[in-house]
C-alpha cells in the first residue's frame, strides 16, 4: 500500500506513540465509539513510567474503559467530562474529575478556543487512493480537534468504516500512525422491555408518514422504531443513529425522499451500534456524517420541516421543566444533543419535539413526574421549549397550555401509585379546596 511506504517513518507502536505526551497536556479523545482503545490503554500502562502529571483527558461520551479514571491514576490524569457515562460517573462523583456543561453542537468551536488540545487521539480508516482517511464513526467534536490539535496520533483501522461526509483527514496530517485492525467498541441493541413497548406504540402515534426524524439514545428511541413500521417515506436528520434504523431502512420505510435538505440521505454526526451497522454504513452514498456544528445547528435542522425530536429525561417537574442530566447535584450524563434539537424541531415548519421517560424509577420506587426538580438539578430544557411528554401511561401536550393545565396534563400521566402525592401538590399550587 503507497500510504505505508510513503509514511512508513511515521507508523510506530501504540505506547511509543502515546510517550510523545507531556505533563500538563490536554489530550482530547475520539468520541463514543471512535475511541481508539489501544491508545486510551497504552497511555494508562506507560503513566506510571513516564511520571506524567495533571494531563488533562476530554471527551464526550466514553464507551471504553476508561482506565485514566481509576483512583490509582488520579495523580497523573483528571478527566473533564463534556458528558459522563457509566465509565466516567464515579470519578467525578469523587471528585477525581470535572464536569463542563456545554451543548454539543457547540464542542467544536470550545475546542477551537478555549479547550484547544494539545494532542488528540484518533481512530480512523485506512486511506483511499488519494490518502484521505475517513474518520470513520464520529465525526462530531472528532473532526474539529483532529483539525486542531498540535499532536495528531491515530490508530488507521481496516475495520473503521469509511464514512462519507466531511468526515476526512488526510494522512499526512496525521503525525504518529498505528496500524492496527482491531474490532471497533460496538454498542448492543438495548433490551425492549413492556414499559419501552408501551412508551414506544405512544410516541409512534405522534410520528406522521414523511416526518423527519431525531433519535436519542437508548432503549426507548429502539421502541419506537418497532412500532415505525407501518409508516412511510420517513426521513432522519439526527445526532446518532444505531442498528434500528438501518432495518427500517432495509424495509424501505426510511427514504428520506422528502427531506428539503440531504434528499436520500441519513445525515447524523455520530454512530453507535454493533458491525451490522458499521458495514451498512461503509461507503454507502445514503449516510453521511457531518461535524456536529452543523447536524446539531438549529437553524440548520430546522430546514427540514416536520422535524420530530426524541429524548429522553430524568425528571419533570409540574411546570414541564425537564432535567435530563443531573439527578440532584449529582451529574449522570450531560445535555448533549438534546436543547440543540428540541429548538431545531420547535423552528421546523410542522416540527414536534417529544420528551420521552418511564414514569417512575429504580424499580418503580421514584416517581420521575416530580412536584419539583430535585435540589440542584439542572434544568437541561426549560418549559417554555418543552411540547409532547410521554411515558408508558400516555401523551401530555404541555406547549401553549398555562401551569395549572400542564400540571393536571403531567399527574395524568404519572405512575398510579404516586398521583395521589401530585394532586395533593396540585391542590396546594392551585388553591383548590
Ligand atoms: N431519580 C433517581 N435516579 C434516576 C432518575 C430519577 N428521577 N431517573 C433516572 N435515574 C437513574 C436510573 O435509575 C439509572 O441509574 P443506574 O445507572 O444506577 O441504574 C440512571 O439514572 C440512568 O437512567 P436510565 O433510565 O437507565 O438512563 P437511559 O440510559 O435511559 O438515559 C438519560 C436517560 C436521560 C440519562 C439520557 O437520555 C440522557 O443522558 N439524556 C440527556 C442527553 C440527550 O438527550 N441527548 C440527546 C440524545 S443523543
Amino acid at each position: 500500500m503507497l500510504w505505508k511506504e510513503k509514511y512508513a517513518d511515521r507508523i510506530c507502536s501504540a505506547a511509543e506513540a502515546v510517550s510523545h505526551i507531556k505533563s500538563g497536556d490536554r489530550v482530547a479523545v475520539a468520541h463514543a465509539c471512535s475511541e481508539p482503545v489501544i491508545l486510551t490503554d497504552a497511555m494508562v500502562e506507560i503513566a506510571e513510567r513516564m511520571d506524567w502529571k495533571d494531563v488533562e483527558i476530554v471527551h464526550m461520551v466514553a464507551m471504553g474503559k476508561a482506565g485514566y479514571c481509576e483512583p490509582d491514576m488520579a495523580k497523573h490524569f483528571r478527566h473533564n467530562g463534556l458528558f459522563l457515562g457509566g465509565s466516567t460517573r464515579k470519578a467525578i462523583a469523587e471528585g477525581r474529575g470535572d464536569f463542563t456543561p456545554v451543548y454539543f453542537s457547540e464542542t467544536p468551536k470550545l475546542f477551537r478556543t478555549e479547550l484547544h488540545p494539545d494532542v488528540v487521539l484518533l481512530q480512523v480508516s485506512e486511506p483511499d487512493e488519494h490518502g484521505y482517511c475517513s474518520l470513520g464513526v464520529s465525526c462530531d467534536y472528532t473532526k474539529a480537534c483532529a483539525e486542531t490539535a498540535d499532536l495528531k496520533i491515530a490508530q488507521v483501522n481496516a475495520n473503521m468504516p469509511r464514512v462519507h461526509g466531511d468526515n476526512f483527514i488526510h494522512i499526512s496530517r496525521l503525525d504518529y500512525i498505528i496500524a492496527e485492525n482491531t474490532p471497533l467498541i460496538e454498542l448492543p441493541p438495548p433490551v425492549v422491555g413492556e414499559v419501552q413497548k408501551k412508551i414506544g406504540e405512544n410516541i409512534a402515534s405522534l410520528v406522521e408518514d414523511r416526518d423527519c426524524l431525531q433519535l436519542g439514545i437508548g432503549a426507548i428511541p429502539d421502541a419506537v422504531l418497532l412500532f415505525l413500521k407501518g409508516k412511510k417515506d420517513l426521513g432522519i436528520h439526527s445526532e446518532m443513529f444505531s442498528d434500528g434504523v438501518v432495518e427500517l431502512i432495509e424495509a424501505g420505510v426510511i427514504t428520506n425522499r422528502y427531506k428539503q435538505i440531504d434528499k436520500g440521505q441519513c445525515v447524523a454526526t455520530f454512530l453507535m451500534g454493533t458491525d451490522r451497522l458499521y458495514r451498512f454504513v461503509d461507503d454507502n452514498p445514503a449516510v453521511k456524517l457531518m461535524p456536529v456544528d452543523v447536524v446539531n445547528d438549529p437553524r440548520v435542522i430546522c430546514r427540514n420541516d416536520n422535524v420530530v425530536s426524541i429524548n429522553s429525561c430524568v425528571e419533570v417537574d409540574l411546570m414541564g421543566q425537564v432535567a435530563s442530566e443531573s439527578v440532584g447535584l449529582k451529574q449522570i450524563s450531560g445535555v448533549g444533543g438534546q436543547v440543540d434539537f428540541v429548538r431545531g424541531a420547535n423552528m421546523s415548519k410542522g416540527g414536534r419535539t417529544i420528551m420521552a421517560m418511564p414514569a417512575a424509577a429504580a424499580g418503580g420506587t421514584i416517581s420521575k413526574i416530580v412536584p419539583l426538580l430535585t435540589e440542584g438539578a439542572a434544568v437541561t430544557t426549560p418549559r417554555c421549549d418543552v411540547d409532547y411528554v410521554v411515558t408508558e401511561y400516555g401523551i401530555a401536550k404541555l406547549h401553549g397550555k398555562t401551569l395549572r393545565e400542564r400540571a393536571r396534563r403531567l399527574i395524568g400521566i404519572a405512575a398510579p401509585e404516586f398521583r395521589d402525592m401530585l394532586e395533593e401538590e396540585y391542590r396546594k399550587r392551585f388553591l383548590v379546596s
